[in-house]
């Protein structure tokens, strides 16, 4: 059941399905499928606002530094295959340290069955463990698969970037969501 207090923090309900996929914080030795997985999900054009990946080192230095600032960063493994991830990156700026932003990817063949569900419940409870008390992203607006996923988590609609991303299918708009921890007073 979901906190109605704190969304997000158990997420929705939903029917236990058997399924293959594991959900597990990211280790170093998963940076290169991690990097093929966002690049795979990039070159789709459609979601994020990047078009190609990153290089082996460039993961790498971000994985790690997102490991020692302490950020929630996890993936889905089909195997040793990373198929999914979601990461919570800490705002660096002194009054936003409070905050962080999240992003998330699915590959393609493993949407619909439950993994990305499976990746926010798990990066925003332990986003809230560690002290995180809002999360923001901003999504592509006719991205209706994410935007549907992060309502069912609590994010609401704060404001919009108009004309903010221009690629194959003209001017797009970016929204922006977010949800916030409350702390029960003592
Ligand atoms: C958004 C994304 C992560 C969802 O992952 P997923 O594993 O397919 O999602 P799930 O199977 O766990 O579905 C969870 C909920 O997401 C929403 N959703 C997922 N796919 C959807 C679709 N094609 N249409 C509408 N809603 C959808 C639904 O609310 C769904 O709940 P339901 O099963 O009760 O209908 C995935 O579509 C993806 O990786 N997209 C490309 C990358 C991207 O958009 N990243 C976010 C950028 S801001």
């Amino acid at each position: 059941m979901t906190d109605a207090a704190n969304p997000g923090v158990a997420g929705p309900s939903r029917p236990a399905a058997e399924s293959p996929i594991t959900v597990a914080p990211i280790d170093l030795r998963h940076v290169d499928s991690f990097g093929d997985c966002l690049a795979e999900v990039a070159r789709e054009r459609k979601y994020l606002a990047i078009v190609d990946g990153f290089t082996l080192e460039q993961n790498a230095a971000w994985v790690a530094a997102d490991r020692s600032l302490g950020n929630p960063f996890h993936i889905a493994l089909d195997g040793d295959r990373v198929v999914g991830w979601c990461e919570v990156r800490r705002d660096p700026l002194p009054g936003r340290g409070h905050g962080g932003v999240l992003g998330i990817g699915v590959r393609a063949a493993y949407r619909r069955r439950g993994v990305g569900r499976r990746l926010m419940a798990t990066a925003i409870a332990d986003a809230w463990v560690r002290g995180f008390e809002r999360i923001e992203l901003w999504v592509r607006a006719p991205n209706e698969a994410a935007l549907s996923l992060y309502r069912k988590f609590g994010f609401v609609e704060e404001g919009r970037r108009r004309d903010a991303v221009r690629l194959d299918d003209g001017p797009e708009d970016e929204v922006l969501m977010a949800i916030r921890f409350v702390k029960e007073p003592v």
